[in-house]
C-alpha cells in the first residue's frame, strides 16, 4: 500500500494548490506559493473607503508605485499571516496541538523513542516538524532536516544526516583537533562506498557528548521500497546501540506505521502517532493568530464560517481565510465577514470545477440533485484521510458506519467507477481499493458539502 500512496504522486491537496498557486522566488522553499490572482495591484483601495480609479502604470510604464505599495504591502501581510501551503515556522502563529507536541517531546526526551506522525495532506505534519526541530535546536540538539523525494536512497540520506554533526562530537578528534577548527563534519570520515546500515551505524558510534534529531519529512514520497526497508533498520540498530540519534518521520499514509512492522521487535522502539484534524478551538485559534500578524480582523460569523468549512484542515481555513480577507480589503474593510468567507467558498469550488473533467462534472451535479452529496462527501473524505487509494473500510469510517449510507455509497461508487471518475483497484492487503482520477475532485466534493451545509 506504502508505494500505491507514493505512486499517487500530485493527490489532493498538491492538485488544489498547484492550479489555485504559483511559487515565490527560490529563497521561498518548496511549498511556498501564492495565490495567481489578485495582483491587480489598482483593485486595492487605501483602507478607510473605496479608491478611485486611477492609472496602474506610470508613464515609463512602471507600475505605479501609489497603487502597488500599499497593495503589496497589505497583501504580504496577509500572506505571513495566512499562506495556505507555508507551513509554520514562527511559534507566534503556531495554533493548537498542544498535548500532541508535549507527547511527541516526552517520547523523543524521556523515552528515546523514534517518532512516525502521519496525517491527511494539509493537516499540519510539517508544521509540527518545524515546531519540534526548533524546540529540539533549543535543547542543543544537533537536527538534520531532510525532504524527502520519489528519489530518496539510503546512501545520500545519511549523508545529509552526517553533514550536520561537526567532528568536535567524535571521540577520536575532540573540539580541538585540526578538523574540528575546520568545521569539518563527519561526512569527511566516509569513503566513495555506498553506506549500508552497518556502515552507517558504525560511523555514528563514537559520536559523544550531543543528541541527534534526524527529521525525514514526506517520508512516503520515496518511490524505493530499499530506501524504506533501509530506514527501518538503521532505527532498530540505532535503538539496540544506544547510538544517540532518533529519528522523526512524518508521511501521509497509515501504513507508514507498519514500516516498523517489517523489522522484528522495532515498535518497541517506535511511536507512531497520527495528527488528527484540528477541533473548532484549534482552528479558531489559527485564525486568532492570524489576526495581528496580518492586521484584519474576522468577525464571529466569519470565524465560524471558516470552522464548518474547512473541516479542521488549518490548509483550508488559511486558504479560506486569506481569500476572504483580500475581498474584504478590496472593499476597503479589514473586518471579515461571513459573507466574504461565503465568496471565497465560492470563488475555490469555481476554480476547482474547471480543473475537473466535464462528464465528472455534470455527473456530480446529477448525483447531488439526487441527494447523494453526503455520500460523495464521505468518499472524498476517505480520500483524503489515506492520501490517495482508499477502501470500503475507509468509507465506512467517514460514514460513521451509517448502514443506509453505506448501502448509497456502494451504488455511488459502482457508478463513478463505471464513468471513470473513480479508478478501482485490487490490493492484496484490503481489498478493492478507489482514487479519484481527477486530484482535485476530494477537494472540490468537500467544499461543495461545506457550502451547501452552510445553506
Ligand atoms: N498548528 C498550526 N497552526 C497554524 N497553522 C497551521 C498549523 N498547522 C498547519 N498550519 C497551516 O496549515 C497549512 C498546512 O500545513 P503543513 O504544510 O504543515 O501541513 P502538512 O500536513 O505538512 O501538509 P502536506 O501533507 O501537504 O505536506 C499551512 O498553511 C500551515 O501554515
Ligand atoms: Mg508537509
Amino acid at each position: 500500500m506504502l508505494k500505491d500512496v507514493a505512486m499517487t504522486g500530485d493527490f489532493s491537496w498538491r492538485g488544489l494548490t498547484r492550479n489555485l498557486f504559483r511559487r515565490l522566488g527560490p529563497e521561498s522553499g518548496r511549498r511556498d506559493r501564492e495565490p495567481l490572482t489578485y495582483i491587480r495591484a489598482a483593485e486595492i483601495p487605501a483602507p478607510g473607503g473605496p479608491a478611485l480609479p486611477g492609472f496602474q502604470r506610470t508613464a515609463s510604464d512602471q507600475p505605479n508605485p501609489a497603487y502597488a505599495e500599499g497593495f503589496a504591502a497589505s497583501r504580504a501581510k496577509l500572506l505571513n499571516a495566512y499562506a495556505p501551503t507555508r507551513p509554520v515556522t514562527d511559534p507566534r502563529l503556531f495554533a493548537g496541538r498542544t498535548g500532541i507536541v508535549k507527547a511527541l517531546i516526552h517520547a523523543i526526551e524521556e523515552q528515546r523513542l523514534h517518532v512516525v506522525i502521519y496525517g491527511e495532506r494539509g493537516v499540519g505534519k510539517t508544521s509540527l516538524l518545524h515546531l519540534l526541530s526548533q524546540a529540539a535546536k533549543d535543547a542543543r540538539y544537533l537536527v538534520a532536516y531532510i525532504d524527502c523525494s520519489q528519489r530518496s536512497e539510503f546512501d545520500e540520506t545519511f549523508r545529509a544526516l552526517a553533514s550536520h554533526i561537526p567532528l568536535m562530537f567524535h571521540g577520536a578528534y575532540g573540539p580541538t583537533s585540526i578538523q574540528s577548527e575546520r568545521g569539518d563534519t563527519l561526512v569527511s570520515l566516509l569513503g566513495p562506498q555506498p553506506m549500508t546500515v552497518g556502515t552507517a551505524v558504525d560511523a555514528l558510534a563514537r559520536i559523544e557528548g550531543t543528541r541527534v534529531l534526524l527529521i525525514l519529512d514526506d517520508f512516503d514520497q520515496s518511490d524505493s521500497e530499499d530506501f524504506r526497508n533501509k530506514i527501518a533498520e538503521f532505527l532498530k540498530s540505532l535503538s539496540d546501540q544506544a547510538v544517540h540519534v532518533q529519528a522523526l518521520i512524518a508521511g501521509v499514509s497509515a501504513e507508514l506505521a507498519e514500516l516498523v512492522g517489517h523489522v522484528p521487535s522495532l515498535h518497541r522502539h517506535v511511536l507512531a502517532m497520527q495528527i488528527p484534524r484540528m477541533t473548532a478551538g484549534e482552528v479558531r485559534d489559527v485564525i486568532a493568530r492570524g489576526e495581528a500578524v496580518g492586521d484584519v480582523r474576522f468577525d464571529q460569523e466569519a470565524v465560524r464560517a471558516i470552522i464548518a468549512a474547512c473541516t479542521g484542515l488549518p490548509y483550508l481555513a488559511k486558504l479560506l481565510g486569506y481569500r476572504a480577507a483580500l475581498a474584504a480589503l478590496q472593499d476597503g474593510r479589514r473586518t471579515i465577514t461571513a459573507n466574504d468567507v461565503g465568496a471565497s467558498v465560492q470563488e475555490a469550488i469555481d476554480e476547482l470545477r474547471e480543473t475537473v473533467p466535464r462528464h465528472a462534472q455534470l455527473r456530480i451535479d446529477e448525483l447531488t440533485e439526487r441527494g447523494q452529496l453526503p455520500v460523495m462527501g464521505a468518499l472524498a473524505r476517505a480520500a483524503q484521510s489515506t492520501g490517495g487509494w482508499f477502501t470500503t473500510e475507509d468509507i465506512a469510517t467517514a460514514l460513521g458506519d451509517d448502514p443506509t449510507l453505506l448501502r448509497d455509497a456502494t451504488a455511488v461508487v459502482q457508478d463513478l467507477a463505471q464513468r471513470n471518475i473513480l479508478n478501482e483497484t485490487q490490493d492484496d492487503a484490503h481489498g478493492d481499493a478507489f482514487r479519484f482520477t481527477a486530484p482535485a475532485l476530494p477537494d472540490y466534493l468537500s467544499l461543495l458539502v461545506a457550502k451547501s451545509r452552510s445553506g
